[in-house]
């Protein structure tokens, strides 16, 4: 039986279990396990995962959600289709492989880390030359653990770097979920806080609701007060009016893809938050890990956006919000330009314009 947090290989510190943080994955006995966020805040339902296209499925649907957590998902989604090997002593077919996960690395589009994390496993693996498949699976699933906890330990960097930029009591905004649910660690812009409140800090959040599956009301509120970390959920247009009422000292959001530049695509709606936080003399910080920078791509401009299917627009469950046949337009991220962006907290430290990222690579 899968269980977060219990009989896995890894274990969170010590000091991040006193805040009651979530698993949003783990492996256990050749499945891979994801606690499905299509169901929270209601119910704690966990998916047991054994074929790549009930990987593929869940990944579409946002059971499993996040940069960082879609990149982990995908290095052992490849474990998964290595799955036949296991135990064989003929020689691996990297092509058969490769093709077999081709629609996993096209899962969702935006965010890097899924196909940064494929081809580190595949580009890891196949040149260690390991002389059988099964040597091959054994290597696969040695290499996705390892994925696993650089993510859980750069969450962890993100956090302490982060936390230095606010001070003993803050008011912050935050946009969709960043946290435990979209890592395999604390988080990004939810790690910089839960790092702050573990250093003593008193956080009060601000969470968008985040239009069109809410992931901020559903996840990041559900995540915080388990966490005992005050938390207040606002919908998305709220933002200005809030900054207007009372002082506000930080919006931190997360990152699916971040330019050379700086340009960073986010969940649909960071745009215009950064924009409200512009005119408001609010600092802007991205959080993101440096698996989420794509060094292929000079600007914003050239990052792949998702399109979602309409019915998220026009339906909540059975209940439609919209009139049947109307228009939609449904990205599900947008890109903030990086003159809007004061930093970027990575696990290499706080990096400030004129940013050219390539440089912390
Ligand atoms: O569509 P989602 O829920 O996968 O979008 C997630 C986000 O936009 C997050 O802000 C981003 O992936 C960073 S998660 C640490």
């Amino acid at each position: 039986m899968c269980l977060p947090g219990n009989g896995n290989w890894w274990c969170r510190s010590l000091e991040s279990n006193a805040l009651n943080i979530a698993n949003a994955l783990w492996w256990e006995e050749d499945t891979l396990c994801l606690l499905d966020q299509t169901r929270l805040p209601a119910e704690e339902v966990t998916l047991h995962i054994t074929e790549v296209s009930e990987l593929i499925e869940a990944i579409r649907k946002l059971s499993v959600r996040g940069a960082p957590a879609i990149g982990i998902a995908g290095a052992y989604g490849v474990v998964l289709a290595a799955r036949p090997w296991k135990e064989s002593s003929h020689p691996p077919d990297w092509e058969q492989l490769t093709s077999e996960i081709s629609a996993l690395r096209e899962a969702r589009p935006t965010a890097v880390n899924l196909s940064w994390a494929i081809d580190r496993m595949i580009r890891t693996v196949s040149s260690a030359h390991p002389p059988s498949r099964g040597a091959a699976y054994d290597a696969f699933l040695a290499e996705a653990k390892n994925i696993h906890e650089e993510d859980e330990e750069r969450c962890r960097r993100i956090g302490e770097h982060g936390a230095a930029l606010l001070s003993e009591t803050s008011q912050v905004i935050t946009h969709c979920n960043t946290g435990a649910l979209a890592t395999g660690g604390i988080g990004t812009a939810l790690g910089v806080i839960y790092a702050a409140v573990m250093q003593g800090r008193q956080v009060q959040v601000y969470a968008d609701e985040t239009r069109p599956l809410l992931q901020g009301a559903r996840l990041t509120a559900w995540e915080l007060q388990r966490a005992n970390i005050p938390v207040t959920v606002m919908t998305d247009g709220m933002a200005a009016s809030l900054m207007d009422q009372q002082p506000i000292d930080a919006v931190i959001v997360g990152a699916d893809r971040i330019a050379v530049n700086g340009d960073t695509a986010n969940k649909i709606g960071t745009y215009q938050l950064a924009l409200t936080a512009h005119s408001h003399n609010v600092p802007f910080y991205v959080a993101a890990p440096t698996s989420t920078i794509d060094p292929d791509l000079e600007t914003g401009r050239e990052i792949p956006i998702e399109i979602r299917g309409k019915s998220e627009v026009v339906r909540w469950g059975n209940l439609q919000t919209a009139p049947e046949g109307v228009d939609v337009y449904a990205p599900a991220f947008d890109v903030t330009p990086n003159r809007y962006i004061s930093a970027i907290i990575t696990d290499r430290g706080v990096v400030r314009p004129p940013y050219n990222l390539r440089s912390i690579l």
